[in-house]
Parts: C-alpha cells; sequence; structure tokens
C-alpha cells in the first residue's frame, strides 16, 4: 500500500487550515476527503468530520487512516453537490439553530496525485489507460461516450469553455475525423490525434488544456462546485468557514465571483430613497477573508510541483 504521501501530499495545508480554524467539538465538512490529508488535521484538533469523496481508492486509504478517530469521523460516499441532502439528517446536525449549523466546509478541488497516477480511469494523458475520466463509478457517460458521440460544435465548445483551448475547432475537427475510422478507445490514442500537426514544445500543454476540458464534462465539475458552494452557504452557522482551493482558473474564478456576489449588499427594488437607504445591507451572506487568493510558497511548489496553480480563497458567514 501506497504511503499517504505517496497516495496524495496535501496543497497548502497549513494554509487552508489555519483559515478554517477547526476547534474542538465543531462539525465540519471535508468536501474533497482524498487521502484524508486535511481531515487528519481537523480531526486531531478535537472536530467531527464528514468526509465527501467518490472514489473508491480515496475511501479505502482515508478511512484506513482516519479509523484511530473513531466516531469523530463519518465517511460520505457522495459527491460533494449532493451537501445539502446528505447532511440534513445526521443526528450530529440535529441540534441547529435558526441559522445553520455546520462550523465549516472545506473544498480541495480536482483530483489526487494517486487518481493522475494510476491507470483505472484515464486522466493523464501520460499514462495509457482507457477513455474513461468518471471520478465517480456510477456517473452514466464516459469520455470514450463523448468523444465518439458530440458533434463537432459541442467538442469545439467543451475544449474552449472547459480547456480555454485556442485551437478548439481545428482539435474537434481532428478527432471527428479520426473516429470515422473506427473508435478512439484510450488516452494515447486521443493524445495521438490531439498532437498531430502541434509543435513538439506546444505539445504538453495543449493536452493538459484538452484532458481538463473532457475531465470537467464528463464529472460535471463546474456544476457540482456552483450547486455546492450555494448549499454550503446555507447550512453554515454564523460565523462558520468555507475554504476553498481551486486549481485552475475556472474553479477559481467560480470561487471568487461567488463570494463576491454572496458578500454584497444588494439594491432593494424600486425604492426612491437615497442611494444608502436603498441598500439592504442585511442581504450579505459572506464575508470574504482573503482579499487576494493565497498561493503557495516557493518552497512548496519545489517540494510539490503539483501545488504551483494552487490558489485559496476563504470566506466566514455572517
Ligand atoms: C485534491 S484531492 C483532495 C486531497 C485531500 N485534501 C488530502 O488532504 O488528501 C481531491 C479529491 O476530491 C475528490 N472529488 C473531486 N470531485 C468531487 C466531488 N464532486 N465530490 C466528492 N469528491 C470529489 C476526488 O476524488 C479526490 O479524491
Amino acid at each position: 500500500m501506497k504511503t499517504e504521501n505517496e497516495y496524495h501530499r496535501p496543497v497548502l495545508l497549513h494554509e487552508a487550515m489555519e483559515l478554517l480554524a477547526a476547534r474542538a467539538g465543531g462539525v465540519y465538512v471535508d468536501a474533497t476527503l482524498g487521502g484524508g490529508g486535511y481531515a487528519e488535521t481537523m480531526l486531531a484538533a478535537g472536530a467531527h468530520v464528514f468526509g465527501f469523496d467518490t472514489d473508491l481508492a480515496a475511501w479505502h486509504v482515508a478511512s484506513a487512516r482516519l479509523a484511530k478517530f473513531g466516531e469523530q469521523f463519518v465517511l460520505v460516499k457522495e459527491n460533494f453537490a449532493k451537501l445539502y441532502d446528505a447532511m440534513r439528517d445526521h443526528p450530529l446536525l440535529k441540534k441547529e439553530g435558526a441559522g445553520g449549523w455546520l462550523d465549516g466546509i472545506v473544498y480541495d478541488l480536482g483530483v489526487s496525485s494517486h487518481q493522475l497516477d494510476t491507470a483505472s480511469v484515464g486522466l493523464s494523458y501520460r499514462v495509457d489507460a482507457p477513455l474513461d475520466m468518471r471520478l465517480d463509478p456510477r456517473l452514466k457517460t464516459s469520455a470514450k461516450e463523448i468523444i465518439s458521440n458530440y458533434d463537432e460544435t459541442k467538442l469545439k465548445e467543451i475544449f474552449r469553455n472547459y480547456g480555454e483551448e485556442p485551437y478548439a475547432g481545428p482539435i474537434a475537427r481532428k478527432i471527428v475525423q479520426a473516429r470515422m475510422a473506427g473508435a478512439i478507445e484510450t488516452t494515447a490514442e486521443l493524445a495521438a490525434i490531439v498532437t498531430q500537426g502541434i509543435r513538439e514544445d506546444k505539445k504538453n500543454e495543449t493536452l493538459s488544456r484538452i484532458f481538463q476540458a473532457l475531465r470537467i464534462e464528463v464529472n460535471d465539475e463546474l456544476g457540482n462546485l456552483r450547486s455546492s458552494l450555494a448549499q454550503a452557504v446555507g447550512i453554515l452557522r454564523p460565523g462558520g468557514r468555507i475554504v476553498v482551493v481551486a486549481y485552475h482558473s475556472l474553479e477559481d474564478r467560480i470561487v471568487k465571483d461567488f463570494f463576491k456576489n454572496e458578500s454584497r449588499p444588494e439594491f432593494a427594488a424600486g425604492s426612491l430613497g437615497a442611494l444608502k437607504e436603498r441598500i439592504d445591507l442585511s442581504s450579505a451572506r459572506l464575508k470574504v477573508l482573503t482579499k487576494k487568493a493565497v498561493t503557495p510558497s516557493a518552497e512548496e511548489i519545489e517540494r510539490n510541483p503539483r501545488a504551483r496553480s494552487a490558489k485559496l480563497r476563504a470566506a466566514e458567514k455572517v
């Protein structure tokens, strides 16, 4: 079995935990359990932790690691988009007050090193594997189905919107032409098609964008994040915190905009009074704790190159 750090080395652990400020007896959600590095820190502080993940290996590794905390830890084998449904009936949370009852929630988005390095679901173009990409085996549509069935326009949109790929159109066309000659079954086959005619030194960055785009589409990653953040604000107690670590600009933008919108007082419609009277100060639900995103130190990036794109943002329920 892999050691904890071989499975996944937590990114921005210290910074995320400092902002979450988990306290003994409090109830927290780790929305992306992974290898359990974040959860262990919260549990060691005496908190109760509900750990969400959809990945079988994460369930095993984190459960074994966290078994020593007994009932303080609850494994939730669910997508974090099901946050509210999974939490609402738990006895620990029945003690709720009117303003919500969760003390904090942390998201460390994306995938673990283990998921990237293992061949099983084909997340990385560096490892040849069946073209699947489902982080939750219960999902219906795999990357192979998308590559086989989406029309050229839809493929182009995915590559452009989720991969920010400048050559989304030509790449979509190459895929549609190639699949007429036979099904595209593996990550290596897809990588060979995508990189046809692309300069050697541009191949890896193009593949990263295309694989990112497909993974986002397969797993509805942006939709899940938006939905889960909205649920999280609803179930946090006043003073409870949301901490999010994102690894690409699309996710980070969703978090940044969400925090901004939720922390801005609304203009009450229809009022003719002075400007200050038209601002409903009671409507802001969050206070942003990180004016600028927190990023890893040069030393952390040196130790763990996968940390390099991480951006952490945090907010507190008011
Ligand atoms: C970067 S890792 C988290 C690492 C963790 N903080 C640690 O300390 O080991 C991300 C994890 O989130 C899980 N994940 C991604 N999207 C998810 C979702 N929508 N719902 C639940 N888990 C998700 C992945 O399966 C993966 O295990």
